[in-house]
């Protein structure tokens, strides 16, 4: 995907239908999601009314700078939210699960891993150095029931070979031994050894060098297909999932700020966060010459904008209003005939915004 920052065109919105909700979809859906931390000020919301679906056979990107809130939110998919944390308001969805911010004790641990596979931040590590990580494989499966050691082993020596790892190696290997990029390989077996339809990965390529991301990102993509998933990818850098993902979610200060299907998102953003993102990276914008780095520094919990839109003490476009009133997010359409040919709506989750200059929802919301 290559596209001139500098030409990207400003979508105006107009009446549009209300942002569509992928209909058969299973996969996951999340609405008015809050999580708050405890700080020295109060609680303070890193996830702040969010509304995502994640449907089947569909990649999604979730990305933003550090601190915006997208470790939380997945978090929040396996009620995992770490103390001083906690899921102050909303619902989640998944396959086979209702309400997975409704679950305590043990239904909670076998919705985790069943439901939802997730793979840690990369930087993180989520296995024990001191087993054999078939051993750990095994251990999870009976922590879900699964007592035919024989099945599991069968299927992690399948998720092994599907991941490019000879699997007698892997399988009785320690953490240790194994580098970086086989490392996230394997997280990725743990995370579908269970077989959930939904898949999370927290920065799978962040710590890898470039032939490693590549390799890990052409598996993801291999596998989703195969097992037609709902999978979730979240980075701060939007180049990584510029070709990967059918739609984009952009968070900035705990709020999704905007979301579409890729095309639109990275060819016409409406979001002056979305452009700077956009504008940052010459591998998307096409130049190195004129990628313009963002200016000023995202917000953390203690000074995330309590009221109006989070981003106006960066925006390059702020108004009065910004500072009163917190923008909606809202579609956006493009004009008739413009470079889709088409109005821009009709896709699961059509492209929306929320910034009062380049999407103000103002009279046409009224008419709705
Ligand atoms: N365990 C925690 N305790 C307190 N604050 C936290 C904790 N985890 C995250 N936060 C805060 O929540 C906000 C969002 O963090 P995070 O979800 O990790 O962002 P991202 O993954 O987008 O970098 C940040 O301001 C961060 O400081
Ligand atoms: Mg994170």
């Amino acid at each position: 995907m290559r596209t001139s920052s500098a030409d990207l065109p400003s979508p105006s919105t107009a009446t549009a239908p209300p942002v569509t909700v992928p209909g058969e979809a299973g996969g996951a859906e999340i609405r008015g999601l809050v999580v708050v931390f405890g700080t020295p000020d109060g609680e303070m919301a890193a996830v702040n009314g969010v509304d995502l679906d994640l449907p089947l056979g569909t990649i999604t990107g979730l990305v933003g700078e550090s601190g915006s809130g997208k470790s939380t939110l997945a978090l929040a998919m396996m009620n995992a939210v770490p103390k001083p944390g906690r899921i102050a308001a909303g619902s989640i969805r998944l396959p086979s699960v209702k309400d997975m911010t409704q679950l305590r004790g043990k239904a909670l641990r076998l919705a985790r891993g069943s439901a939802l596979g997730y793979v840690f931040q990369a930087s993180q590590n989520s296995l024990n150095p001191l087993k054999r990580i078939g051993a750990q494989l095994l251990d999870l499966g009976r922590a879900h029931g699964m007592e035919d050691k024989g099945v599991l082993l069968a299927r992690a020596r399948e998720l092994c070979e599907r991941m490019g790892l000879d699997p007698v190696r892997t399988l009785s290997a320690y953490q240790h031994e194994l580098s970086g990029g086989m490392r996230q390989r394997v997280g990725i077996v743990f995370a579908l050894i269970l077989n959930p339809r939904v898949l999370v990965l927290d920065e799978p390529t962040t710590a890898l060098d470039m032939i490693s991301q590549r390799t890990v990102l052409d598996i993801v993509r291999d596998v989703h297909r195969d097992r037609h998933l709902a999978t979730l990818i979240i980075t701060h850098d939007i180049a990584i999932v510029a070709d990967l993902a059918d739609y984009l979610a952009v968070m900035y200060g705990g709020r999704v700020v905007e979301k579409g299907p890729t095309r639109h998102v990275l060819q016409s953003a409406a979001h002056p966060y979305t452009r700077g993102l956009i504008a940052a990276i010459p591998r998307i914008s096409g130049d190195i010459e004129k990628a313009r780095p963002l200016v000023g520094r995202p917000p953390d919990l203690l000074s995330i904008p309590r009221q109006g839109c989070v981003f106006r003490e960066r925006c390059p476009l702020t108004i009065g209003r910004c500072s009163l009133e917190e923008p909606a997010l809202v579609p956006v359409v493009k004009e008739p005939g413009g470079i889709f040919g088409e109005s821009g709506d009709g896709a699961p989750g059509g492209h929306a915004a929320a910034c009062h200059v380049t999407a103000p929802a103002g009279g046409d919301r009224s008419r709705s």
